[in-house]
């Protein structure tokens, strides 16, 4: 079987950590490199993180440290990005995070490359054949936004985008956007604009896969290295959760490992149930729907020559339910497989 060529994007993050592993242990890829950007902590420990992750694995796989700050949203002073991203000192304390400055792992033996995310990207891009590499963003698309801008020649080196973002149904950290996309609305707009192939794996897709306490020991019992820290990370997202979520405390049965769910993705379709093929814009407005994913799905929106409402033409396959039994399997055989 042909070995697909992916690019990782990362704001490692605990289920960051988690989607790398998959990437790494998986034969069905080949992973050129990874790049980070700053999301769920701030670049440094975003870029250390990945590290960790990686040297645990003792993986060969380069490191490229990207985007410290979105594109534009943390200019606004008074604008909630910029107050409460990571690179300002509002912190929870670290076992009340989802995701803590520094993944439970030593630190690292190895160091990221010489050469920003960016420059890396659009110089590994164009060596390659048309069409055959396929970008897995999983963080704040600003590092993909960046390249693109940067050097269209890159576009046709693509082959897709599976990108773990957007919400419709439920939504994370304001009313109307998911985490991803919120962070740097501008540099998502920008890529699902691009022409490109983009599918968008929801934060309504991954809050199908919600795993718990069980399935964490499942994965435990494996007793590998990787399955191990895997358990440590699902068991950490659910003791986090239970601390923050106070109206709902004790109730936390089971928590979202969104960032994996693309990687399986992209040789397991049919883990994705329900993909809407539709127009997708974000909200730049920079009110209460800022960063929030505006589908078009259903909605004739304009008007042609002859007077008739069309749709704005679709632009996304956005994915809005995932099975979370075909999930499990390919994490846990993954697990099971891994020698290492
Ligand atoms: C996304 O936001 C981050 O916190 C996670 O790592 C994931 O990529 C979910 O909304
Ligand atoms: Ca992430």
């Amino acid at each position: 079987m042909e070995k697909e060529k992916i690019i990782l994007d990362v704001d490692t993050g605990s289920d960051d950590a988690v989607a790398i592993i998959c990437a790494l242990l998986s034969n069905e890829f080949d992973v050129l490199g990874i790049c980070t950007v700053s999301g769920n902590v701030n670049i440094d420990n975003a870029t250390d993180n990945t590290l960790r992750v990686v040297d645990y694995l003792n993986s060969s796989v380069k490191v490229y440290k990207g985007a410290s700050l979105p594109l534009a949203s943390t200019l606004i002073p008074w604008g909630i990005q910029g107050l409460t991203l990571p690179h300002n000192e509002i912190r929870l304390d670290d076992s009340k995070r989802i995701h803590p400055d520094h993944l439970p792992l030593p630190k690292p033996n190895i160091t990221y490359e010489d050469k920003s995310a960016v420059i890396w990207l659009i110089e590994t891009l164009l060596k390659q054949e048309d069409h055959s590499v396929t970008l897995v963003p999983v963080g704040p698309l600003t590092n993909i936004a960046l390249a693109i801008r940067s050097d269209e020649r890159i576009l046709k080196k693509i082959k897709r985008i599976v990108l773990m973002g957007g919400s419709h149904d439920v939504y994370a950290p304001t009313q109307g956007a998911e985490f991803n996309i919120w962070v740097d609305p501008e540099a998502a707009e920008i890529v699902i604009n691009s022409g490109l192939d983009v599918t968008m794996v929801s934060l309504d897709a991954t809050s199908c896969i919600c795993l718990d306490y069980n399935e964490a020991k499942r994965i435990r019992d494996i007793n590998t290295r990787a399955a191990i820290f895997v358990a440590d990370m699902i068991e950490q997202r659910l003791n986090a959760a239970k601390k923050t979520m106070n109206k709902q405390a004790g109730q936390v049965v089971g928590i979202a490992l969104h960032d994996p769910l693309a990687v399986c993705a992209i040789k397991h379709p049919e883990v994705l149930t329900d993909i809407w093929d539709t127009s997708c814009h974000i909200d730049l407005g920079r009110s209460y729907a800022y960063g929030e994913t505006v589908l078009g799905r259903n909605y004739q929106s304009e008007i042609n020559e002859k007077g008739e409402y069309v749709n704005l033409p679709n632009n996304i396959h956005y994915v809005r339910k995932a099975n979370k039994e075909i999930f499990f399997n390919w994490l846990y055989n993954l697990l099971v497989e891994d020698t290492k």
